[in-house]
């Protein structure tokens, strides 16, 4: 009878490694088209430190044809991205959108413009390339990065730049630097709120408990306001939580365990990056069923609400959308369509009240009667 389990089990585990691996993306295709957009933007960069360079007459030529170049290889990327799950699907679409904006805007002389949608364009590479785990950095990048003057980007300019280079190990280092040194004073890591990103990075990409904990260790040294203290307590609980996960639960288990007292705070930010990372592992799996499929939708779209930084903006939506279309009737689709319906009508609320675009109230009144 025992040993009868204990095959059993030995089978199960290698049945469901086979499942993790063949649910598993090879992202070879998107391989080409990403080191031509980071050739680009590598060129634009120190070219868009300071407005003389972006708008002088020597650059234009250079900055346009790469402006253009990310645009068309940006198109290539949304098509081989919109088969994917639906944040990338997502994040390719934006960067498809921000390329060329930022390459029409440029054309056009509308500078001020053009560099707004360069930085958002930033924002998305970041954004995706942190949006799961993936913890291989890239040997690729280390060349072509070579030769740009880093310490020129600002305080956390480097570290961002590393990141979004997939140089997940330099970054790391490259925060931890600064939260050591004396240098960083309280108003700037307040004001930058340099340790979400830290933490994303840590804790999603690199799926790494200890470093952050150590990062906490040290900063809890100085002396700190109360909510920053109370917060990092918070972290450090989650973060030693992580540690102990029980092993027999599964990703979609887990992930819920640690969301059950999710508030949309700051001291629920490490269980929400976490829960995030393992929802996106569950959705790797092949063969979930529909109701869970849809669960962890409506899980990874409250995460997003909570975490809330610029980086994640808008995913939201788009999860908590897949998982009433998924699952209309189950007991968390009307608890989805309310975030849902606030989340759209806030990105639509300005001075003049709320403005939503018939094609918004025409899905919001789609999705409402798929639940009710
Ligand atoms: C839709 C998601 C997504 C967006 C947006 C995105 N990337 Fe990527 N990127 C990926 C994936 C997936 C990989 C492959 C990662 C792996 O090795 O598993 C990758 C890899 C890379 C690599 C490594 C290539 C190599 O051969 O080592 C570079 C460089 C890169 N991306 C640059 C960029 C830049 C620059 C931007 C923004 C202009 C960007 N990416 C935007 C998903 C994205």
């Amino acid at each position: 009878m025992r040993s009868g389990l204990v095959v059993l089990s030995v089978f199960a585990l290698v049945l469901s490694g086979f499942r993790i691996k063949s649910g598993e993306k090879n992202y070879e295709d998107f391989k080409p088209h990403m080191r031509a957009v980071y050739a680009s933007l590598v060129t634009i960069f120190p070219l868009a430190l300071n407005t003389r360079s972006f708008t002088s007459k020597d650059n234009n030529k250079a900055i346009q044809e790469n402006l253009n170049l990310i645009a068309q290889h940006a198109k290539e990327i949304n098509t081989l991205a919109a088969k994917d799950e639906k944040g990338h699907a997502y994040l390719s679409l934006q960067l498809e959108r921000n390329a060329r904006q930022a390459a029409l805007k440029y054309k056009d002389g509308l500078h001020d413009q053009a560099h707004f949608f360069v930085e958002e364009l930033y924002d998305t590479c970041l954004s995706c390339h942190t949006s799961r785990s993936s913890s291989t950095d890239s040997a690729f990048t280390m060349d072509l990065s070579k030769n740009l003057d880093l310490d020129a980007m600002g305080t956390f300019g480097k570290a961002k730049f590393l990141a979004l280079s997939r140089q997940f190990d330099r970054a790391l280092d490259e925060y931890e630097r600064i939260f050591k040194s004396q240098d960083l004073s309280l108003e700037e890591l307040m004001h930058f709120d340099p340790l979400v990103d830290y933490l994303v990075l840590a804790v999603r990409v690199k799926g790494d408990a200890d470093r952050p904990l150590k990062t906490i260790a040290e900063l809890q040294k100085r002396p700190l306001p109360g909510p920053v203290k109370h917060d990092l307590e918070a972290w450090q609980k989650s973060l030693k939580q992580v540690k102990s996960r029980p092993k027999k639960q599964s990703d979609l288990e887990f992930a819920r365990t640690l969301m059950k007292d999710v508030n949309r705070d700051r001291m629920s930010l490490v269980n929400t990056i976490f829960a995030s990372k393992y929802l996106k592992d569950h959705l790797k799996r092949a063969n979930i069923s529909a109701k869970d499929k849809a669960e962890t939708y409506y899980q990874l779209g409250i995460c997003e609400l909570s975490i809330g930084e610029s980086l994640l903006a808008g995913e939201s939506g788009m999860y908590l959308e897949e998982s009433i279309r998924l699952a209309p009737k189950a007991s968390f689709a009307k608890r989805a369509f309310e975030l849902y319906e606030e989340s759209v009508t806030l990105g639509y609320t300005g001075s003049a009240g709320i403005n939503l675009p018939v094609e918004e109230k025409a899905r919001l009144d789609e999705l409402r009667k798929l639940v009710f």
